[in-house]
C-alpha cells in the first residue's frame, strides 16, 4: 500500500482504519445521535452481504421506509440529513458494537447483523480494495491479506467487529445471520428477518422478494446505475461491478495457499476462542 494514498483515502479513529469519506468530526458526533425507536440498522463488516441484506428488507418494507448511505459516512451534515427523513429508516452500518450510537442501545432499536466466512469477506475485500479508487492501492494478494488479518483495512479487524456484536448475541433486539445460510436456503432467511421486523408478509410475497434478491437480479438492476455513492449503501462506489462480483461460497480456495490458511486458521482458532458460535 503507497503510504501517500494511505494518507489520503484513510485516517484512524479510535484505533480503526476509517476512509477520509467518513469526516473525523462526524465520527466524534456520532454519539449525539438522535434514534427512533423505528429505526432499524443494517449491521456488518464490510463485504459480508450488505447490499444483499438491504435489498431484501427494502422489498420487505415496500415503500414505507427509506435505506440511507452508512451512519458513519459523510461529514458532520450527515446527522441533520438524517434528521429531516420523516419515513423510517433503514440505516446501513460497519460500526462495531462499542462505536454504534447508545441511543440506538437505549432505545432497543431493531438490528440485523450479518456475517460471513471471514475467508471469503477478505478475498472479497481484496478485489474491492483492489479495484476501487477510493481505497489505497494494494499490490498483491499477499500484502492484503497481511493488512486483513492485522485488522489494518477499513473498519478494522473483523475479529474485534465480530467479537464485539457477539457478545450481544442474546439481545432480544439484534438478529444474527449468515450469508451462508442466505444461500443455502434464502426463503428461511427472508421469513425470519420478516418475523423479526413484525412484518406480515404472504408466502408468495417471500418467494417474489427471493427471486427479486438472487445474485443475478441484483447485479443486473441497473435503475441506481450512476447514482450518487454518497447516498447508497455501499458508499464508496456506484460501480455494480465491484459490488456485485462472484456472490458465491468459497471463493477463497482461489486465493488462499495452504501456509496462508494454516496461518488464518490458526489465528481465527486464538482470536475466537472465546466465541459461542
Ligand atoms: P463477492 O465479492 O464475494 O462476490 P457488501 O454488500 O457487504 O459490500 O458485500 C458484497 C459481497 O456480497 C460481494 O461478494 C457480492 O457479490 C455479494 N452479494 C451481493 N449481492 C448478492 C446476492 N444477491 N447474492 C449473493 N451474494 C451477493
Amino acid at each position: 500500500m503507497s503510504n501517500s494514498s494511505e494518507t489520503e483515502l484513510t485516517h484512524k479513529f479510535k484505533g480503526i482504519l476509517f476512509t477520509t469519506r467518513s469526516s473525523p468530526e462526524l465520527l466524534k458526533s456520532l454519539d449525539a445521535f438522535d434514534a427512533r425507536e423505528d429505526d432499524v440498522l443494517l449491521v456488518s463488516y464490510p463485504k459480508s452481504g450488505t447490499h444483499w441484506l438491504a435489498g431484501i428488507v427494502t422489498k420487505l418494507y415496500g415503500t414505507q421506509s427509506t435505506v440511507t448511505s452508512p451512519i458513519e459516512f459523510g461529514d458532520i451534515s450527515k446527522l441533520e440529513e438524517l434528521n429531516q427523513l420523516s419515513s423510517q429508516r433503514i440505516i446501513p452500518t460497519h460500526l462495531d458494537y462499542n462505536m454504534l450510537p447508545s441511543n440506538f442501545k437505549n432505545k432497543k432499536c431493531k438490528m440485523i447483523y450479518l456475517s460471513r466466512n471471514p475467508k471469503d469477506t477478505a478475498v472479497s475485500m481484496y478485489h474491492y480494495y483492489r479495484d476501487n479508487p477510493n481505497l489505497p492501492t494494494i499490490d498483491t494478494w499477499t500484502a492484503f491479506f497481511d493488512l486483513f488479518l492485522k485488522g489494518n483495512v477499513v473498519c478494522g479487524s473483523w475479529f474485534d467487529h465480530f467479537l464485539s456484536w457477539e457478545e450481544h448475541n442474546d439481545d432480544k433486539n439484534i438478529l444474527f445471520l449468515f450469508y451462508e445460510d442466505m444461500k443455502k436456503d434464502l426463503p428461511a432467511v427472508v421469513k425470519k428477518i420478516a418475523s423479526f421486523l413484525s412484518l406480515n408478509i404472504s408466502d408468495k410475497d417471500i418467494q417474489d422478494t427471493c427471486m427479486k434478491s438472487s445474485f443475478s437480479e441484483m447485479k443486473n438492476d441497473t435503475k441506481k446505475e450512476n447514482s450518487d455513492p454518497s447516498h447508497t449503501v455501499c458508499a464508496l462506489t456506484s460501480n455494480r461491478k465491484l459490488i456485485f462480483r462472484k456472490g458465491a461460497v468459497g471463493d477463497w480456495k482461489n486465493h488462499f495457499t495452504p501456509k496462508q490458511n494454516m496461518r488464518f486458521d490458526e489465528i481465527f482458532n486464538e482470536k475466537m476462542k472465546l466465541s459461542k458460535m
